[in-house]
């Protein structure tokens, strides 16, 4: 079985970091797309991280990985990032984490979105409380 591929969308403060810690400490040994709406910052992580790729925009990321982790700003931000994969991309099949900290309405509203595409989504809090959805 091949090794998965693994995107990271949204390298503020927070995905930075834990972005930054999959691509050094060896985790994983598959390949790993980057994407950031500010695309400088995504290069500039890129540069740091060699083993890593960026992409010019989330639904190619999203397109070309089977594990997708976000973690974004604020709702609107998850919701409209959500909302331009599903329209733009299939994603039956994949798995979407989402680290982001947002209103459980907002994690409800995307976990329906993405059963509805036949994705699988775990709601994965950064302060560990963890809520998950697992669908499929
Ligand atoms: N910082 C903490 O200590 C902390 C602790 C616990 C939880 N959290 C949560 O973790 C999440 C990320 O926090 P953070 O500190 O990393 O935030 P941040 O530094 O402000 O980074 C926000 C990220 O979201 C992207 N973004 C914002 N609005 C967007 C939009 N409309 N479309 C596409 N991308 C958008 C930003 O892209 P650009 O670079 O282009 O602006 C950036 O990558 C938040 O939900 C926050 O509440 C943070």
């Amino acid at each position: 079985m091949m090794a998965p591929t693994i995107a990271w969308l949204g390298l503020g403060n927070m995905g930075m970091g834990m972005a930054s810690n999959l691509a050094k400490k060896g985790i994983i040994k598959c390949s790993f797309i980057v994407y950031n709406r500010t695309v400088s910052r995504a290069r500039q992580f890129q540069a740091l991280n060699p083993n890593t790729v960026v992409a010019e925009s989330a639904a190619e990321a999203a397109a070309k990985a089977d594990i997708i982790f976000t973690c974004l700003g604020d709702d609107t931000a998850v919701s409209e990032i959500i909302d331009l994969i599903i329209t733009s991309t299939t994603i039956k099949g994949k798995l979407f984490v989402d680290c982001s900290t947002i209103h459980p309405d907002t994690t409800t509203a995307i976990a329906n979105k993405f059963q509805d595409a036949g994705a699988e989504f775990v709601t994965s809090l950064i302060h560990l409380l963890w809520n998950t959805y697992v669908f499929n």
